[in-house]
């Protein structure tokens, strides 16, 4: 598509939709590359006793000890809600910046987190122009001083050479930003992680475009002063980082989206909230004892299971639909 296309279109959508296809192409690579060599692990978080006919499986899930292929490196996504984001820009110049930006930073970490983040800056003289700032945060190996003094937006140049790509993805990026009289800013630590921030400024969309990021009233109604309880299994090898930034991000979301009230217990318990989120799937062993069963008569808490990836998220809906149904509602989603 061409850069030079000018839309009007929902930023915030866009930033979301860019980012899940280059996390799940990401996802699906490597899981391909994966499925040749190894033999499935779910059996170890799967409890064959308890269950007469364990299903067959295809892919583990995020808390199973995957040994070829680790799954750690959480995503996370968080934009701020504004009255609308809608903008007249070029969407080709936009995914290009994210697709090179996003792609850096999965690129170059291996483990902890990549977050992105829209956050609009409020201008109250503009009412035409919506200020925006695309950060990309990472974990990973970063880049010495001296790169980034003396090479970092040059075309063809990489730190290390035999890396995979042309070297021509920032130099890229740097034109769009400055084409769009952005700036960007690049803060790097080696061994430690990476954040690049383009900020620039559009003009708001002229047309009324579909509200597609307007939560409904009667959603809203409902969710307002809602009870939610963000639970942490930490069962898995994520960072500590990576979990609070997961965290962060839920409870900015539930409560700034949705009006919600955000507590954080420590553990699960019935009744506590009106939802409970798992921001990473407990055991099945877990699910089973926990989740599953309870006072019938009793309002239960629904509960949501983040999981890692669409992957992730698909094995474990197939294993709990292979389990007795039960009233409580339990939604398994994936990351981001
Ligand atoms: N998030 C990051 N973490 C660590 N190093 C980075 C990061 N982003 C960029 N770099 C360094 O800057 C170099 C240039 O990045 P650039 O995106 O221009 O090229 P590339 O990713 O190597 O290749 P291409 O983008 O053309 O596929 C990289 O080779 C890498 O050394
Ligand atoms: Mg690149």
């Amino acid at each position: 598509m061409s850069l030079n296309l000018v839309a009007d279109f929902d930023l915030s959508v866009l930033v979301e939709e860019v980012t899940e296809a280059i996390f799940a192409g990401r996802i699906f690579n490597r899981q391909r590359r994966s499925e040749r060599v190894k033999s499935t692990g779910i059996r170890k978080v799967f409890s064959p006793q308890k269950l007469s006919e364990p299903p067959p499986p295809q892919h583990e899930i995020s808390n199973s000890d995957t040994e070829v292929v680790p799954n750690n490196v959480a995503v996370v996504l968080n934009i701020n809600k504004e009255e609308n984001w809608n903008v007249r820009a070029q969407p080709g110049a936009l995914r290009r910046i994210i697709m090179n930006l996003l792609g850096n930073a999965l690129k170059y970490t291996t483990q902890g987190f990549v977050e992105v983040s829209l956050r609009s800056k409020k201008e109250a003289k503009h009412y035409s122009r919506l200020s925006v700032e695309l950060r990309f945060t990472d974990s990973g190996k970063g880049m010495s001083e001296e790169y980034q003094r003396d090479r970092l937006y040059r075309p063809f140049s990489q730190e290390d050479p035999f890396t995979e790509g042309t070297g021509l993805g920032l130099s890229i990026v740097r034109q769009i930003v400055e084409s769009l009289k952005g700036k960007i800013r690049i803060k790097s630590q080696q061994g430690i992680g990476t954040d690049v921030t383009a900020s620039f400024t559009l003009p708001r969309a002229k047309a009324d475009l579909d509200d597609t990021t307007q939560i409904p009233q009667q959603v809203l109604d409902a969710t307002q002063s809602m009870k939610v309880a963000l639970i942490d299994p930490g069962n898995t090898e994520r960072t500590s980082e990576a979990a609070r930034r997961i965290q962060s991000t839920l409870r900015e979301s539930c409560e700034e989206w949705f009006n919600a009230k955000v507590v954080t217990p420590p553990r699960f318990e019935d009744g506590q909230a009106a939802v409970a989120i798992f921001l990473e799937p407990p055991s099945i062993e877990y699910i089973l004892h926990h989740l599953y069963g309870g006072d019938l008569s009793q309002d239960l808490t629904s509960v949501i299971i983040l999981c890692a990836n669409a992957y992730d998220s698909v094995a474990l809906r197939k294993q709990l639909n292979l389990i007795v149904k039960t009233p409580r509602r339990i939604q398994v989603i994936a990351q981001p």
